[in-house]
């Protein structure tokens, strides 16, 4: 059988939820993998074999998805240790450092994944890379609105070596700029070239003022669950 690439996510998802267990306090991840993984948690909560789990959601839209599914919710404030998160990745390299972000969801993600105990990362097998910002692909950075030229030069400006070109991300006939659930914005960062170590990449964007975060998960997911054509691989740190 050839499995659908949403198939394959699904596979990926429900692995994950067999690490969930009663009483967690449950980081929700946002995306077409994660909506999987929730829908999982919501449908043993209702068959009673899930007991006691809040959900911390890591967007507007998964809240909405978790509210629809009667799973209790909470936030950091109230709940700033959180057991487990599960959650997708836009690439995942092979020391399972992660770029997320293509769904406009980064900085609640990476503030709930950054609070969590475990953070297992659902990917079907396209989502492997060697480098990350590698595959042609959007690094997404969201920044504030103010004078957002200004600091999408200064983004591009900061890897010019690596022939990056930064465009905002837009919705759209229109091409409204896409406004992410803070109100800011987001740039997209296209690499022609290998943008070297990622640690000093990722402090350089963060030094820059009108970036708020960006989408490198360095050193911050603990498993990652791999569905393929030829099963399931789960990768530990
Ligand atoms: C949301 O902003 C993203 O970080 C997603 O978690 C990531 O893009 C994976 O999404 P898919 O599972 O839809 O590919």
């Amino acid at each position: 059988v050839i499995l659908t690439q949403d198939e394959l996510k699904k596979i990926a998802a429900y692995k994950a939820v067999e690490y969930v267990e009663s009483g967690m306090v449950l980081g929700l991840g946002t995306g077409s993998t994660a909506k999987h993984a929730v829908n999982r948690i919501g449908e043993l909560l209702r068959q009673g074999k899930l007991k006691n789990i809040i959900g911390i959601p890591t967007s507007k839209m998964t809240h909405e998805q978790a509210v629809s599914l009667g799973i209790p919710l909470s936030n950091l404030d109230s709940h700033p240790v959180v057991d487990l998160a599960i959650d997708g990745a836009d690439e995942v390299d092979p020391y399972l450092n992660l770029v997320k972000g293509r769904g406009g969801s980064l900085l609640r993600e990476k503030m709930v994944e950054g609070a969590c105990r475990k953070f297992v990362v659902i990917v079907d097998e396209s989502k492997l890379v060697k480098h990350l910002g590698g595959s042609g692909l959007a690094m997404p950075v969201e920044i504030v609105p103010f004078c957002w030229k200004f600091t999408a030069h200064r983004l591009q400006k900061l890897f010019e070596e690596a022939g990056c070109v930064a465009k905002l991300r837009t919705f759209g006939e229109n091409e409204e700029p896409f406004v992410t659930d803070n109100k800011n914005y987001i740039v997209d960062l296209y690499f022609k070239k290998d943008i070297g170590n990622l640690k000093v990449a990722s402090d350089a964007i963060l030094r820059l003022a009108g970036v708020v975060e960006h989408g490198m998960f360095l050193d911050m997911a603990t498993t990652v669950i791999v569905a393929g054509e030829l099963g399931v691989t789960v990768k530990n740190k």
